[in-house]
């Protein structure tokens, strides 16, 4: 099989993760015979320098293009002034804008080697299995009018959380899906207690509850929920939830599995069922205190990887190949420094990537 990839390396160490990610990439491609071919692409920060846009219409044109997209991640100091008028963040936001990319899927794994790498007890961590369908291309990040202006007063500023029904039914039929694929539990996440837009999105989950009568759905609001994912984190399977509840929830539950470098994530153009049109990243920013110096952990990337050979091109034991070779050389106890502990052996970037990739081979 012949298939396209957009790669978008971006900034900080965007760049490092994501050469050691197309490396496992091709390693599977050659244990499989498939054909990946690369099509290089300006994003963020990297973009700004060169084209003064964080995202120009022809890298857009050139992701559409392709049947899946691969993403560093993007930003750094150089490029932080808020008074700025454009920011790398807008590339990204831009990019899940423009290629419709509304369900990120962000799977939270605690692997039992790396346990006691967390600074959460064992036993609370446990057996964590989970994934959060972020909303993406909705709410707080995208609602209109959203600006800052100057009153007599003082300066004011606005934003906007807004949600249309299709654009809740949607992202709530993702969950679903993805609950009955795995231990059919799904958890709506929202603020029904104080915002309309969450008090819609929970009618609109009990309606659609009747479609899916195999699926025990919960709901819960955003501040209980941040709480429980550190109280009782095996006890949920799928979590679906706004836009900025999303982002910030996973930030939280990254620290299950130890650190941010550990975890990948899909953004979907559509519910994942067969090939699904997407993006993958780590969760992770661009990190600028580690870029350049092979230090930064590759596995967020790699993973990502793998996920993009489940959902956009449906190659699952392309994609478990890939999981079960993190998992096996984690047990060969090779840690980068994020998630080094005592009697360990601590790798930079690249030689974990060759790693992976070598088991990845075999
Ligand atoms: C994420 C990031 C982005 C977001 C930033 C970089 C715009 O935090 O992917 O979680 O807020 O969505
Ligand atoms: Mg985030």
């Amino acid at each position: 099989m012949e298939l396209n990839i957009a790669v978008l390396p971006g900034d900080g160490v965007g760049p490092e993760v994501v050469s050691q990610a197309l490396k496992v990439l091709q390693a599977a491609g050659e244990r499989f015979g498939h054909t990946f071919l690369y099509h290089n692409g300006l994003i963020g920060g990297a973009a700004m320098d060169t084209l003064g846009t964080a995202l120009d219409t022809e890298t857009l044109r050139m992701c559409k293009q392709c049947d899946a997209v691969l993403l560093g991640a993007v930003g750094g100091p150089k490029w932080d002034d808020p008074q700025a008028k454009i920011h790398p963040e807008d590339g990204l936001l831009a990019l899940r804008k423009g290629l419709k990319m509304f369900a990120n899927l962000r799977p939270v794994k605690v692997l039992p080697m790396l346990v006691n790498s967390t600074s959460l007890k064992p036993e609370v961590i446990k057996g964590v299995d989970l994934v959060v369908v972020r909303e993406l291309t909705g709410g707080l990040y995208f609602g209109q009018p959203k600006k800052q202006w100057r009153t007599p007063k003082g300066r004011q500023a606005l934003d906007t959380l807004a949600y249309s029904e299709a654009e809740i039914e949607r992202i709530l039929k993702a969950g679903f899906e993805l609950a009955r694929s795995r231990r059919k539990k799904l958890t709506s996440v929202d603020k029904a207690n104080v915002l309309q837009s969450s008090r819609l999105w929970r009618q609109i989950a009990i309606e659609m509850s009747a479609d899916y009568p195999d699926i025990e759905l919960q709901h819960m609001l955003v501040d209980a929920c941040a709480m429980r994912l550190i109280q009782r984190p095996s006890e949920f399977d799928v979590l679906v939830t706004e836009n900025m509840f999303g982002d910030i929830l996973t930030d939280e539950a990254s620290m299950l599995v130890g650190s941010m470098g550990m975890l990948p994530s899909a953004s979907l153009a559509g519910i994942p069922k067969g090939k699904t049109f997407g993006m993958y990243e780590p969760i992770h920013g661009s990190a600028p205190s580690l870029a350049g110096q092979d230090i930064a952990n590759p596995i967020a990337t790699i993973l990502s990887v793998a996920m993009m050979l489940r959902y956009s091109f449906a190659l699952e034991a392309e994609a478990q190949t890939i999981e079960g070779a993190v998992i096996s050389i984690l047990e060969r106890d090779y840690r980068t420094c994020d998630i080094m502990s005592e009697g360990k052996t601590k790798v930079g970037t690249k030689e974990m990537g060759d790693l992976i990739a070598q088991k990845v081979k075999a």
